[in-house]
Parts: structure tokens; sequence; C-alpha cells
């Protein structure tokens, strides 16, 4: 294959056939492209755009490019739910069990962080032993036994959305709705799910700020899902502000353990509850959202999703005994540092983009494509925006890798918080459903 003139066919704004474009993947899959090749080929493909069937394409190929998971009909419908990547969002983690609780088939295959975003799999690597790259047999076997899986792409699953996410997140191309929308659907489609929900975030921290541009992302999920045949349905969320008070990869699980138990912060459990809720009225399996939010809240406080989450870690291999002593515990061995307001009066501003980049620059979010993260850090005790707060109050609290660390990001955590006189407008969580 010439790719040269299939870099320069994109450059100049051409049209690239279904044929070239399942090549481009398949020889970057194996290895037989490199990556300064792709990468200008993903860059052409960020100012460009492709053309909804270049995306079709795009889609299909990386989905090909290992095997799909198949379930038997055994009347539980498969579902799942992916975000497009926010601060603070660990909504994934109690929101599986609470799935395989109300009935569902939960196969998640989910990513790592990308840009200042946390991703779902690194924060499950702070589980002592949890394992999430599974053979593709191993994870149908667990759906079948215990409704949910949260794991990886592999050699096996998706391999294409495994290299070309890692290569886009240190070349800046990311925040393309054509990319975006492949990574995503092809990891979706590879699942066999009968429904998918979409979480598209917009904001200060989202890939999308613009809502609009977040919508056209939502609309072109939705319709290429739908025309691969799953039941497909979008949330608009806002994503200004992080999600819930912990941003960092183990305070996150800490923070979906304490959902599961009832304790969590009100934005993930209305968020979790929502998502619930939708994939409950899309699968027909209530009449209404507003059953379905009845139904999901009253399982969640059944404490059945939290025995099922203790189900997922024992058999992804955790060490169940030694995640507990850490959770009674608290301790994280991390250094930390608080940031207190200096006057009284409501929480008017938190930036997520701030404390996003805050959290990636303290070792929890990734610098280059192959750099270690350190799972403790990040950010607690958020104060939410709208609350009313005491002078000398904490606004947050920060885990570092030593002092030095902790105070820096101290200084510029006092930055993306802000107190005012006067409450802010309440702004929505949830803006739109689109489908
Ligand atoms: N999440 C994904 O899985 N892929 C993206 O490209 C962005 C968010």
């Amino acid at each position: 294959m010439n790719f040269l003139s299939v870099i320069e066919a994109k450059r100049d704004g051409h049209e690239i056939s279904p044929q070239d474009i399942a090549r481009i993947v398949a020889e970057y899959t194996r290895g037989a492209l490199p990556d300064y090749q792709m990468a200008a080929w993903l860059m052409a493909v960020y100012f460009r755009g492709l053309s909804t069937e270049e995306t079709r394409a795009l889609t299909i190929s990386m989905r090909d490019s290992g095997e799909a998971l198949q379930f038997p009909d055994d009347g539980r419908p498969v579902v799942d739910k992916h975000s497009t990547g926010g601060v603070g969002d660990k909504v994934s983690l109690p929101l599986a069990p609470l799935l395989a609780c109300l009935g569902f088939r939960v196969p998640m295959i989910s990513g790592r962080g990308l840009g200042i975003t946390g991703g779902t799999l690194d924060k499950l690597d702070s589980i002592p032993g949890f394992q999430t790259n599974l053979e593709p047999e191993r994870i149908v076997r667990q759906v079948q036994e215990i409704g949910c899986v949260i794991c990886g792409q592999s050699a096996t699953l998706v391999p294409a959305d495994k290299a070309i996410y890692a290569l886009r997140d240190a070349t800046a191309t990311v925040p393309s709705m054509p990319l975006i929308t492949a990574s995503i659907l092809s990891k979706k489609l590879a699942e066999g799910l009968d429904a998918l929900l979409l979480d598209v975030k917009f904001g200060a921290a989202a890939f999308m700020p613009e809502r609009e541009a977040a919508r056209d992302l939502a609309q072109s999920m939705v319709t290429l899902g739908r025309e691969c045949g799953v039941r497909v349905r979008a949330l608009l969320t806002d994503m200004n502000t992080p999600l819930g008070r912990a941003c960092g990869n183990w305070l996150e699980v800490q923070e979906s353990v304490a959902c599961l138990e009832g304790r969590g912060p009100d934005d993930l459990r209305a968020l979790v509850i929502e998502c619930a809720a939708h994939l409950l009225a899309q699968t027909g399996r209530v009449k209404d959202e507003e059953v379905g939010r009845a139904r999901a809240s009253s399982c969640l406080d059944s404490g059945r999703p939290r025995e099922k989450w203790n189900e997922m870690l024992r058999a992804q291999g955790a060490d169940l005994r030694a995640f507990e002593r850490t959770m009674s515990t608290g301790d994280d061995g991390t250094a930390t540092a608080e940031v207190c307001t200096s006057q009284a009066g409501f929480v008017s501003r938190c930036d997520a983009r701030m404390v996003g980049e805050v959290v990636r620059d303290l070792g929890g979010g990734r610098q280059h494509k192959d750099s270690t993260l350190d799972l403790r850090v990040g950010v607690s005790a958020l104060a939410k925006s709208g609350e009313r707060v005491a002078r000398g109050a904490v606004l947050c609290r920060v885990h570092a890798r030593n002092s030095a660390e902790a105070g820096a990001a101290r200084a510029r955590l006092g930055q993306a918080i802000e107190v005012s006189d006067e409450a802010p407008h309440e702004s929505l969580l949830i803006v739109e459903v689109v489908e």
C-alpha cells in the first residue's frame, strides 16, 4: 500500500476509500505502519475530518481488528454505557454492578486516561491484583455467571483502538469527532450489545467544550450505532466542574464504593441512577425513565450492587482482603495538604480543567504514551459549586507523592476553586437526551 498518498489525500481534504481505511487500520495494528506516518494521518483527519462513509469504514475496520463477543440468548439484554471522558467521572465503576443486579449483562470494555480525563482501567489498576486484560471467552463466561465485567481492549479485542488510542493521546489528536466516534463505537460494537447509553460531555474539561459540538458528536454516534443494529441513546452532560468530590485513580475507586454503599456525592449517584434508568427504558424493561429511576434507586440502596462489586473483584483476581483493608484504614501513603477558603460565602466555581491538569501533573495522568502513573495521587473532599462554606473551611485535599508536590498543587488549586458572596446559578448536570 502506498501510504504516503493516503496521507497526502487526507491532508488535501480528499475522501479515502473504505478499502484504504481498512488497510491503514490493519497495517497499523499489526505494526507494519510506523507511528510517525499514522500520527501524520491522524493529524490530517483532525484538521480535515472524515465523511460519514469514512467514519463508518474506520469504525467497522477497528471493530473487526479483533474478535467480537458473542452471548447466548438467555433473555437478559446485553447493555453498556460509555463516556467521552471527564474529570472525576467514575460512573462506570458503580454502574456495572448495579446494572448486573437489575438483570442486565454488562461486558464493559473501557479505556485508559486520555489527556486530562481519567480512564476506568487506570482506576481499576489501583485495586491490588485486579486483572483487566481478559480473553474474550473469559469475558463471556464471567458475564454469563455474574452479570458484569470491566476490562480493556487487548491483542484479541479491538486491538486497533488500543494502539490508535495511545498514539492519539500522545499526538494531540483526541478531540476529533470522527476519531472519538470510531474509538468508542468500535469497542462497543465488538461487545455484541442490544443497547448502549453514551454519556457525551461538554464544557471546560471535555474534548468537545461547546455544547453544539458535543451534540453533533452524540448524534454521529447515535446514528452510526443504530445503523449497526444497536439501540443507542446519548445524554449530554456538563463537564465544567468535576463529577463527585474525588479525582485521582484510587481516590475515585473509594468514592465509587461509597456510592455503592449509599454514601457517595449526590451528583455521582444521580448520574449513575439516570444511566441505569435510561437503559431500563431503552430495553423496554420499564415503561419510562421515571419508573426506571425508582427501580435503579431502590436496587442501589438494597446493598446488592455492593456485593456484586465484590463478586466482580473476586472474579477478576483482586485481593479482596488487601482492598478492604486499604479502604478501611484510608491510609494511602501520600503526603496531603488542604486548600482552605479565606472568606465565607458560596463556592461559585470549581474548574474541572484546572483540577484535571493538577491531578495529571501530580502523576495521576499521562504526560506521554509510556508514562507510569502514580495511582494514589489526586484531590479529595472537593467543595461543590453552590455549597455554602464558612471562613477557613476546606475546599479540597491534595494527595501527592511528597510534601513539596502537595504544596505546589495546593497553590494551583487555590486558583481553580472560587468562593463568592452570592450563590451561583444552579447548572444542570444532564442537559439533553439525544436519540
Ligand atoms: N473515550 C474513548 O474510548 N475514546 C475516545 O476517543 C475518547 C473517549
